[in-house]
């Protein structure tokens, strides 16, 4: 199965000095960067855009391959998520992963004029996301049934595939709520269908609850609070990373 990858929420992070919040934490061990995306109508908050990640990201050592350290995996909790495709890459984002609620009704920006609406499904915005050189994550939130992803995964087209799914253990929109554990039966679904898919776990994640996702099957590990909160960063990722390393 895929390598433990420890990928902190700057959302977390102290915004006045992000530069220096990124290089820091990929310097305490991190393997990722999570760079959460809020737009105010697919959750109830807001956080950034593509100019803040183009700032940032010279703060970080690119990535050299596909996951590689350094890889900035962008959780994109916003309403049109293949709008935004184009921006982001520019600004250096390796992983652009979208939520699938929001693939569902999301218009097509895309184009010279910006007023093309037809639908996207979410293997046209992965197709998209691939022909612009990053790896496609595909995100759930807790209410959605981990069905929807089946014929996703199941896809014989590769380029269609995504290469993660991000199974959200909060509601998204906020840092240091309460990891669910009620989630965790996708996390278990999936790996039992895909040993090698990368499985990214999101929201509430700590010292007390990574035995539970580990478990599970979860490997890419998002922790927030957890890691900006801590007196010794290095520790709590050391932590995480044994637990799901077993
Ligand atoms: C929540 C975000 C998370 C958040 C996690 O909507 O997607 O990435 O930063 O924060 P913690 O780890 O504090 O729950
Ligand atoms: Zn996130």
């Amino acid at each position: 199965s895929p390598p433990a990858i420890i990928a902190p929420s700057i959302l977390s992070a102290d915004f006045a000095e992000l530069g220096k919040a990124c290089s820091d934490t990929m310097g305490q061990g991190a393997d990722w960067l999570h760079v959460d995306i809020m737009d105010g109508h697919f959750v109830p908050n807001m956080t950034f855009g593509a100019p803040v990640v183009t700032k940032i990201r010279p703060h970080v050592d690119r990535p050299t391959g596909a996951y590689g350290r350094g890889t900035f995996d962008c959780h994109m909790m916003i309403a049109e998520p293949k709008r935004w495709v184009r921006d982001f890459q520019k600004a250096g984002c390796d992983l652009y992963c979208f939520h699938y609620e929001a693939a569902l009704s999301s218009t097509a920006a895309d184009t010279p004029s910006g007023t093309s609406t037809s639908q996207t499904s979410p293997k046209e915005l992965i197709r998209f996301i691939h022909e612009l050189g990053m790896q496609a994550g595909i995100a759930i939130k807790p209410k959605t049934s981990v069905d929807v992803l089946w014929e996703i995964l199941e896809n014989p087209v590769v380029e269609e595939r995504p290469d993660m799914v991000l199974v959200m253990t909060v509601e998204p929109g906020f840092g240091g709520q309460s990891f669910m554990a009620s989630e965790l039966p996708k996390v278990s679904a999936l790996r039992k269908k895909y040993p090698d898919l990368h499985i990214e776990v999101d929201g509430g994640l700590s010292e007390k609850t990574i035995d539970q996702a580990a478990g599970a099957g979860a490997n890419v590990i998002v922790a927030g609070s957890a890691v900006f909160g801590a007196k010794d960063p290095v520790e709590v990722i050391a932590k995480l990373r044994d637990a799901v390393e077993g």
